[in-house]
């Protein structure tokens, strides 16, 4: 009972980059995003526009939308934090607002200087301006299995601040495992919470891979009939607002399996391979990705 297609969100301009201590140019950065966008995925998150204090990577949010090529089959979105954030974005150019919030208490304050409920009116005037705008949302909930700070979230947590996110108007919601710490069973039980509320078209499961369980998570998922995933080339990425994470899944990784698989994602191999090893180049490191690290020594 797999899902015959998968659609992948590439996270790695964003999430990839966030946290990242080299700075990437911006004429790289746009190259980079170039290559992806004829890779055949058909989402990027292509940047955040957040205070660039608290994201300096990002720092050239506007100066990466306004330069990077659009090609008419990719959707692209960005993280926004805030009104001031969406307006920047909206000139920028985006298909998508990404919003975001955090299922913990002590996450949301670490991430975004604000409790959960003083996070909600913001988030409620940014969702309904971008959808005025006529875009769509994705609301990101963060640490739905762990928080580095309060311990296990149990899933009645995250059906709460989902519930008022789909209130406001969010096209479909992002779970995010930030710290990479979940097992396939925390996925089942978290699932099987999610699936009695809303539909499984608008769930889309954002792993982290921090001690390598990302892969069965995602096959976890599948076998609950979930067949949206957020991944980053590469295997960069992690939040720097909680402590020990490390990077998203690998696109290459989820590529391996799912092709191995037999599922289609309309995303050739070869092309993410290329923009792997291109900013792999641009970092002077090696990315934690397996499949990568196979290809390149092959
Ligand atoms: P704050 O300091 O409380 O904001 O930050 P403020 O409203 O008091 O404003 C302070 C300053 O920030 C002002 O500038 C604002 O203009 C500026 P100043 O007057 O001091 O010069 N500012 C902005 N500048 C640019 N763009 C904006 C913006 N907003 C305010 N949008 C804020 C609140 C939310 C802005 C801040 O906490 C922030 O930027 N946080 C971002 C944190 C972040 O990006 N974290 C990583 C992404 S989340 C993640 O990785 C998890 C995810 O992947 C899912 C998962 O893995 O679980 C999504
Ligand atoms: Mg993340």
């Amino acid at each position: 009972n797999l899902p015959q297609y998968v659609q992948i969100k590439e996270v790695g301009p964003r999430d990839g980059l966030q946290n990242e201590k080299t700075w990437i140019d911006t004429a790289d950065k746009v190259a980079w995003i170039n290559m992806l966008s004829e890779s055949g995925v058909k989402e990027i998150e292509y940047t955040s526009f957040v205070n660039p204090k608290w994201i300096p990577a990002l720092a050239d949010a506007r100066e990466v939308g306004k330069r990077i090529m659009r090609n008419p089959d990719v959707s692209y979105s960005a993280l926004v934090p805030n009104v001031k954030g969406l307006d920047l974005a909206l000139e920028a150019g985006i298909d998508r607002a990404s919003v975001f919030m955090s299922a913990s208490e002590t996450h949301n304050l670490k991430n975004i200087n604000k409790s959960i409920d003083d996070t909600y009116p913001i988030i409620k005037q940014v969702i309904h301006q971008a959808k005025q705008a006529g875009k769509f949302v994705t609301g990101y909930v963060s640490t739905v299995f762990d928080c580095p700070h309060e311990g296990k979230i149990a899933p009645n947590e995250v059906h709460r601040v989902c519930e008022k996110l789909f209130e406001y108007g969010v096209d479909d919601i992002s779970l995010g495992d930030t710290i990479g710490s979940a097992v396939p069973t925390q996925v089942e039980q978290l699932l099987e919470t999610m699936m009695t509320y809303y539909p499984k078209e608008k769930i889309i499961m954002h792993f982290h891979d921090t001690r390598g369980m990302a892969i069965a998570n995602i096959m976890t998922s599948m076998q609950y009939g979930i067949h949206r995933f957020d991944s980053s080339i590469g295997g960069l990425g992690g939040c720097p607002y909680a402590p020990g994470a490390s990077g998203n899944v690998a696109t290459n990784d989820v590529l391996y399996l799912l092709h191995g698989l037999g599922i289609h994602t309309g995303i050739y191999e070869d092309k993410v391979q290329e923009a792997s090893l291109f900013i792999q180049d641009k970092l002077g490191k090696a990315l934690p990705s397996r499949s990568l690290a196979y290809l390149a020594s092959a």
